[in-house]
């Protein structure tokens, strides 16, 4: 498109939080195109500059595109069993341990087509979608095999091109030792290294490769050597760690210059101090604490005190976190961990899109990507304050109006 079509748009008169904090006062927003290119208090905005400009509205709350840096959405079948199950007792861990949990859904995606799991991942995304994301991390994790782990990679990236959001696609495949390998998960890790991390990077199917590191699932060993093998790929790593228990994996991913480590209710000092050193982003999932009644908290004052960013993600999944809005996640981040709702909203904008490697993403600022929620609330912490759908006025991804 030439310069002279590009479409400006104009927001008067709007509360704006830029993706780290809220800005003191009542501001004019321009875009034009795919990008914010001006962005001014209204006390100082020359009504002469908006001429062409499509008036977008007055007042409101205007926030970046939500980035949910955390989501497991492509999968088959249901744990409303394992539901039922937890509430009448038995744990996370003693389901997985009896081959439900993460397995029940490997058979379950194993058995679908691509096109059966984009159908039912459609409206999980759409939702999303319709409460302000504009960026989503999907995870495989549910194949184990290398055909079924680039099955849900082809999904994932499928979704950002029918819909329209940004998908970050990882692989996942040490989430879970799949019953071929049963007594042999170094046999697995190896696959993973050998095959199917080769086989996803050749085919540009993974932005990032991801573990599972806990007693139900990968030692801190074998997961340093699968982010050993995604180095040799140019991959860069994160890790679901310290969720159930404190292994150490954490400082061992930060230590490989992790992008983020994700759950962290177990961490300690030291792997808040290696996360520090390494600039890797702490990724809240309360969703998870939320379902699974956890109750060790993440350690958020120390990661505060220690200037570790914060990013707060849905962690979308059919087992520890059936819960398809980024919003409810704002709250209980503020009820259940004590997150300023800044801090939240932070976590699901600025602070998600590092967690992804996106600088520069998840920001309101000039140059910046045009992808913009405006709000039907009048402050930034109302977002987080109330539950309740139906708040979104309009969306825009990379300058195009999606929803108003
Ligand atoms: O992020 N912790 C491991 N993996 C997922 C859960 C996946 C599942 O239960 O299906 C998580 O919580
Ligand atoms: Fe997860």
């Amino acid at each position: 498109m030439s310069e002279t079509t590009k479409t400006r748009r104009l927001w008067r008169d709007i509360h704006v939080f830029d993706g780290l904090r809220t800005l003191p006062e009542p501001m004019a927003v321009i875009s034009e195109g795919a990008r914010i290119v001006s962005l001014v208090p209204m006390r100082e905005f020359d009504e002469a500059t908006v001429e062409g400009c499509h008036d977008m509205g007055r007042g409101g709350v205007m926030t970046p595109g939500l980035v949910d840096c955390h989501t497991h959405l492509v999968f088959g079948g249901s744990r409303a069993d394992e539901f039922e199950a937890r509430l009448e007792g038995a744990s996370y861990e003693e389901i997985a341990r009896r081959g439900g949990g993460i397995l029940s859904t490997v058979t379950a995606t194993r058995e679908a087509s691509k096109e059966q799991l984009l159908e039912l991942a459609r409206p999980r995304l759409e939702a999303l979608i319709a409460d302000g994301v504009t960026t989503v991390e999907i995870k495989s994790g549910y194949g184990l095999t290398v055909e079924d782990e680039l099955k849900m990679l082809r999904v994932a990236r499928r979704l950002g091109e029918v819909l329209p959001v940004r998908v970050v696609t990882t692989l996942l495949g040490a989430h879970a030792l799949p019953p071929e390998f049963k007594d042999d998960s170094d046999g697995y890790i190896d696959l993973v290294c050998r095959e199917m991390i080769p086989a996803a990077a050749k085919e540009g199917l993974a932005d990032a490769v991801d573990v599972f590191c806990e007693k139900i699932a990968f030692s801190v060993a074998q997961c340093e050597r699968v982010f050993e093998a995604a180095e040799a790929h140019g991959l860069p790593i994160k890790a679901h760690a310290e969720q159930l228990s404190n292994l150490g994996g954490t400082a061992m991913a930060a230590r490989h210059g992790a992008l983020s480590a994700d759950h962290i209710e177990y961490l300690d000092d030291a792997g808040i101090q290696a996360m520090r050193q390494a600039g890797s982003v702490a990724v809240i999932l309360p969703g998870a604490f939320h379902t699974l009644r956890e109750t060790q908290q993440p350690p958020i004052a120390a990661l505060r005190e220690a200037g570790v960013p914060m990013a707060v993600a849905t962690d979308a999944n059919p087992g520890s976190s059936p819960l398809f809005m980024p919003t409810l996640m704002l709250n209980l981040a503020c009820t259940l961990f004590r997150l300023t709702p800044q801090e939240a909203l932070a976590g699901m904008t600025a602070h998600g899109a590092t967690a992804l490697g996106l600088k520069g993403g998840g920001r309101i600022q000039e140059g910046a990507t045009a992808d913009l929620c405006i709000w039907d609330i009048d402050t930034p912490a109302a977002l987080a304050y109330a539950v309740q759908p139906g708040r979104l006025r309009q969306r825009l991804f990379q300058g195009e109006l999606t929803h108003a």
